[in-house]
């Protein structure tokens, strides 16, 4: 199988305790790095990572049984390219799972927002969807995979309790973990970070319900397509 944006490794590392040969992808080469030496030190010797840009791979056609990207063609400035690419690489019958998030249940950027907002009434935030807003609903997500000549094509919802301990913590931590939040941070100062942090905190207090805790439930869409032609 083929890993697009595979990152860390999530998705990768559990195919490859499963058993696949897996083909790891990413443009970071500090990713590749790491879970390179994430499957050597499990002893994964039919998985590979490379440096690769998802939009234009440098893999031949018809290649895997299933190919996957999971939370990273979002990232792509193409993405109907990344997509392409996904069905171009799988073999006639096999799969392109692809995950992103359903906007209307991602609630998180809103609530930093918000926070930032509270906080420092006088930042003027820009507006606006991310530019992966239309593959952020079934139908936009579904219709994106139909495009790329992928058919049948499922979209699956997936819906998980996010939990916090320390939510001022992890809003002070959003740049380490969100690079299109970094610039944004980088114009604030200590104080301005420390009262969005706990406008965040204020936000996210007992969203779970039942006192569980300061969280939100977050969904998110796994697109599944066939390459047709598999007989
Ligand atoms: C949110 S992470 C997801 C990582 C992993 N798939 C996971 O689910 O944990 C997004 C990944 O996309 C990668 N990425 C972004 N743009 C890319 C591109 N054009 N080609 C390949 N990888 C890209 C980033 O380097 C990052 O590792």
């Amino acid at each position: 199988m083929l890993d697009v944006a595979a990152g860390s490794g999530a998705f990768s590392l559990r195919a490859a305790r499963r058993g696949a040969a897996v083909t790891a992808t990413d443009f970071a080469a500090g990713m590749v790095d790491l879970l390179s030496s994430r499957f050597a030190a499990e002893g994964h010797d039919r998985c590979t990572a490379e440096v690769m840009d998802g939009q234009a791979l440098d893999l031949p056609d018809r290649r895997f049984d299933l190919s996957v990207s999971m939370f990273g063609v979002i990232f792509f400035p193409d993405i109907d390219a990344g997509l392409r690419e996904l069905a171009r690489v799988t073999r006639p019958g096999g799969r392109v799972a692809v995950a992103t998030w359903d906007l209307a249940g991602f609630r998180l950027v809103d609530l930093v927002r918000e926070a930032l907002a509270r906080a420092l009434p006088q930042l003027d935030l820009p507006a606006g969807e991310p530019v992966w807003a239309r593959i952020g609903d079934a139908a936009g997500l579904a219709a994106a995979l139909g495009t790329a000549g992928l058919d049948p094509v499922r979209v699956h919802p997936v819906t998980r309790a996010w939990r916090w301990d320390d939510p001022e913590g992890f809003f002070r931590r959003l740049p380490a973990w969100s690079p299109p939040v970094q610039p944004l941070f980088e114009v604030l100062d200590a104080d301005q970070i420390e009262d969005g942090a706990a406008a965040f905190a204020e936000l996210v207090a007992d969203r779970g319900g039942a006192g569980d805790g300061a969280g939100i439930d977050v969904t998110a869409l796994l697109g599944v397509g066939v390459r047709p032609g598999g007989g």
